[in-house]
Order: structure tokens, then C-alpha cells, then sequence
């Protein structure tokens, strides 16, 4: 097993040029962490980021993308768009987008899709709110939510993708789950991946989301089938991210 870790930071609708640019000074203050790091942010600040990151060791990722490939699809950015600009990453199936802006298990898939056809590597985002985790149902939802993408994509596709378990009431809320909820949840995600494909199963980074923190970081990234974090409020600080990926 040779799962490097890899910890992205969600920026979300936040940052500006001033913001930006003093983040990326503080983060050259720092040495360089020893895992994976990924910076996803706001289509309008990537192109200027992925310059001013150069030798920072961070590959640049976006928060959404289109399911659309080209054309008259007005307001949409594709994937092809954001490979040309140097995304590596993009996030897909964020809660925040399946729930503030309707997004489906069919749209999500469809995005990744578009992504990995344009050479990207989608971070899959999966999650129960806190409605169905107190009605027994978070391993059907988010398992639900998977097969949805491996049923477009197929299993063996999955090698180039990242998968992110973030319980909706863990988000922004200053409650992360503890390391033996989220271990349980990626646990019963690889399975579920294995029961496609083992092989990719075994070499697939599930990342936790939901109120990640230099505090509580190590003790998530200690268990066996967490393979790093999506980090939001964190990552707006780079001392504080630059701590979570430390940890
Ligand atoms: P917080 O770290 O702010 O809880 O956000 C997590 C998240 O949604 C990352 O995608």
C-alpha cells in the first residue's frame, strides 16, 4: 500500500488579489510539508495563483467545472478551460453545491466525467446530512452517492480521482467527526470501492472534510483508511493549513 497523503484546501467563495498574494508569502515562509497539497479556489484567481505558486510544491485545483464540454452554455467554465490554465484538481459533488445549487448525483457525475476526459483529477465529495446520520442512513447515502459516479465513470477510472467523505453537519461548524466516525465511513467506502475493483480500492486517497484543524488533524490523519483532508476555514490561514499539513 502506497498511498501518499494528500491535503487540499477548499477556499470556497472567499479570497482577492491582496488576500491571495499575502497567503501565498506566508506559505513561502514555511518549509515544505512532506505530503500531496492542493490548492482549489475561484476560477476568476486560478490562472493568477498557479503563477505566483511556482516552486511552491502546491498543484492548483478548482471548486467546480462544467459538465458541459464547449459551446453555448453561458456562465459555465469546462474542464478542457481549466486544464489549459494548469488545474490539476477539481472538486466535484460538494455539498455546498449539491445542496445550495441543486446539484444531483447525475449532474456530479456527469462532471466528473468532464473532468478526468480533460486529463483533471476530481476530488469526489460525498456526505450525509445530519437528518439521515441520526436515521441510520449515512452509509446508504454516501454510498449511494458513489456508485452514482463509478455508474458513469467506471471503477477503474477512480485511480485518477481522488474521494472525499465530508459530513454535511461537520462543515463550517466547528464539530468535525471524530477519527472513529470518519474511519468507519471511509472504511465501508473502500469496501465498497473493492467490490468493483480491489486494486483500486487499495490505492485510492479518501480524504475527511468538516472542520478539519492543526488540533485535530493528526488524530483524523491516524487512522488507516484517512488518507489526508479537504480543508475550508483552515486553509484560509496558511500557517494554519501549512499545520494541517504538517500534521
Ligand atoms: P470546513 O473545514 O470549513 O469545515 O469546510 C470543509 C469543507 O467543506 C471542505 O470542502
Amino acid at each position: 500500500m502506497t498511498r501518499r497523503r494528500l491535503v487540499a484546501a477548499n477556499w470556497k467563495m472567499n479570497g482577492s488579489l491582496a488576500a491571495n498574494a499575502a497567503w501565498v508569502a506566508r506559505w513561502r515562509s514555511l518549509a515544505l510539508p512532506a505530503c500531496e497539497v492542493a490548492l482549489c479556489a475561484p476560477f476568476v484567481y486560478l490562472e493568477n495563483l498557479g503563477k505566483a505558486l511556482e516552486g511552491c510544491g502546491i498543484s492548483l485545483g478548482a471548486e467546480n467545472v462544467s459538465e458541459y464540454e464547449a459551446g453555448a452554455y453561458t456562465g459555465e467554465v469546462s474542464a478542457a478551460m481549466l486544464s489549459d490554465i494548469g488545474c490539476r484538481w477539481v472538486i466535484v459533488g460538494h455539498s455546498e453545491r449539491r445542496i445550495l445549487f441543486g446539484e444531483t448525483d447525475a449532474v456530479v457525475a456527469a462532471k466528473t466525467r468532464a473532468a478526468l476526459a480533460a486529463g483533471l483529477s476530481p476530488i469526489i465529495c460525498v456526505g450525509e446530512t445530519l437528518e439521515q446520520r441520526e436515521s441510520s442512513q449515512t452509509l446508504r447515502v454516501v454510498e449511494t452517492q458513489l456508485a452514482a459516479v463509478i455508474s458513469v465513470i467506471g471503477a477503474a477510472a477512480l485511480a485518477r480521482c481522488a474521494l472525499a467523505y465530508e459530513p454535511v453537519w461537520a462543515i463550517g461548524t466547528g464539530r468535525s467527526a471524530t477519527p472513529e466516525i470518519a474511519q468507519h465511513v471511509h472504511s465501508a467506502l473502500r469496501e465498497a470501492v473493492a467490490r468493483f475493483d480491489p486494486a483500486v480500492a487499495r490505492e485510492l486517497r479518501i480524504l475527511y472534510g468538516g472542520s478539519v484543524k492543526p488540533g485535530n488533524a493528526a488524530a483524523l490523519f491516524a487512522q488507516p483508511d484517512i488518507d489526508g483532508g479537504l480543508i475550508g476555514g483552515a486553509a484560509l490561514q496558511a500557517e494554519d493549513f501549512h499545520a494541517v499539513c504538517a500534521a
